[in-house]
């Protein structure tokens, strides 16, 4: 099975199930041209969010890990119009990008972005007495994930769903030895979920234009 058979799935699924949408596009595009890393989630992906969105009823969504507001504009589409996205962004130019496009989609109202270190953000947010937030996306730098996942905990409610990207990474998710730190935080991360009576979680392999890697999906129990 080879990746460009994956992507031609997605091209698939995309054509069949999503269609192309100006605001997207022009998203991805000024992202591009901006010099953004192209590794914002794949429509099937992003829908797959803003669907889980929708099916929990959020009102109030945070998100680690803005890059060009991609999934940003995805969940912010998701809500009610009262609703709102905070969104963390460490690079101030991706965080430039993201706004413009926020702007473009009609979606300011709803989207606040924080610059800087998501670990000072979230003991910002915390210390504003922020939250409890509905949804919660952790797709930031991946060696920081097992810290963001007790800050998001903290800023959870029983019922809170939250979602973390890019956990099984080509499967090194599995391997004991490797010493790959962006492995070894979805590792630790794993551990912290095992270990932790407050949430019932899954993870969930994936196959696509990104390649293979895997989400995990987190429900924090009533
Ligand atoms: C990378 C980060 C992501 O969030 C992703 O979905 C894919 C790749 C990266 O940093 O390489
Ligand atoms: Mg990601």
């Amino acid at each position: 099975m080879s990746e460009q058979r994956w992507r031609d799935v997605d091209d698939y699924i995309e054509r069949q199930l999503i269609g192309s949408d100006p605001v997207l596009d022009a998203a991805l595009e000024a992202s591009a041209h901006a010099g953004l890393p192209a590794i914002a989630l794949t429509p099937a992906q992003a829908k797959l969010l803003h669907l889980i969105a929708r099916v929990h009823g959020a009102r109030s969504v945070l998100e680690l890990g803005t890059l060009g507001g991609y999934s940003t504009i995805w969940l912010a589409r998701a809500l009610p119009p009262d609703g709102s996205v905070t969104t963390l962004e460490l690079n101030p130019d991706y965080a430039r990008v993201a706004a413009a496009n926020v702007e473009l989609a009609g979606l300011a109202g709803l989207i606040n972005i924080k610059v800087g270190p998501a670990l000072d953000s979230l003991l910002a947010l915390r210390g504003e007495g922020a939250g409890p937030f509905d949804l919660i996306f952790i797709d930031a730098d991946k060696q920081g994930t097992p810290e963001y996942f007790e800050h998001a905990l903290e800023l959870s409610r029983p019922g809170t769903v939250i979602v973390t990207d890019n956990v099984v990474r080509d499967g090194a998710l599995a391997d004991a030895d490797s010493e790959d730190p962006r492995v070894l935080g979805m590792r630790r991360f794993h551990e912290l979920l095992a270990a932790e009576r407050r949430v019932s979680s899954t993870t969930i392999q994936t196959v696509g234009a990104k390649g293979y890697d895997g989400f995990t999906l987190a429900l924090v129990e009533r």
